[in-house]
């Protein structure tokens, strides 16, 4: 089945709103895998604005899955990687005044430095995966770069307004997984999805994991996390 991945950014957002010590994403993580998660993500921004060092280092000693990092490609961040060593570090592109991660890495364009991070992350035993949109070109430089894994943005495909438009992305996505499958890469998926849009990304068998976020934490806040994680898995199934 789909592997699910389980990002607890977005509890960690409600504990900064406040700066106290809850609730704690680490706690979250615990309650995730007990609902079934197959591997825990955070993103440690620059800015700090949700998880912070503090989570990550915690989490690499009790994520009892796999521990992926999300993170932009730079000195600073490859330092932290190379220090906590994550299973997984999924590099993304990253703007300050974002709300979340709206494009794809410009793999093609930073070639020769993405291959270099990556390789030093390879080499301390970090498995890498790049967060791209669903575009063949990406794909084909990733492949140059090394990476070990692509995710790719269903982002556009979520946010898709029409019928027509939601096709076409999801088009988009078949053809991509279908060649980063053919480039041996292991093909994720994510962004956007939740309880009615996850289905049928999860129906495509090139995808082997989905990494998943905002519908889960806010679904948590109703019914609990580890009720939000075992439903998702129940849709990732095609049972819900
Ligand atoms: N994958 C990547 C690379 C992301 O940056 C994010 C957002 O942090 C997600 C997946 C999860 O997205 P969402 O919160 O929309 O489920």
């Amino acid at each position: 089945m789909t592997r699910l991945g389980v990002n607890v950014d977005h509890v960690a957002t409600v504990r900064q709103a406040r700066l106290v010590n809850e609730p704690d994403p680490v706690e979250a993580a615990v309650m995730a895998e007990m609902g079934g998660a197959d591997g825990i993500i955070v993103h440690l921004r620059e800015d700090r604005r949700h998880i912070q060092d503090r989570d990550l280092n915690i989490l690499r000693q009790t994520v009892k899955t796999k521990l992926n990092l999300e993170m932009a490609a730079t000195q600073e961040m490859v330092k932290i990687a190379l220090e906590v060593k994550p299973d997984t570090v999924t590099l993304v592109p990253e703007r300050r005044e974002e709300l979340t991660t709206e494009g794809g890495l410009e793999v093609a364009m930073n070639l020769e430095y993405l291959k270099k991070m990556t390789g030093l992350m390879q080499d301390a035993e970090i498995w890498v995966s790049l967060f791209i949109a669903p575009d063949v070109d990406q794909i084909k430089a990733s492949h140059r770069v090394g990476a070990d894994a692509v995710e790719i943005h269903t982002g556009k495909y979520a946010e898709a307004k029409t019928g027509q438009e939601k096709d076409e992305e999801y088009q988009k996505i078949i053809n991509a997984a279908k060649v980063a499958s053919k480039l041996k890469f292991e093909v994720v998926a994510g962004h956007g999805l939740n309880y009615r849009n996850t289905r049928k990304i999860a129906q495509l068998t090139e995808i082997v994991e989905l990494n998943i976020g905002h519908s889960i934490i806010s679904r948590a806040m109703l019914v609990g996390m580890e009720a939000a994680v075992r439903e998702m898995k129940k849709v990732i199934e095609g049972v819900l």
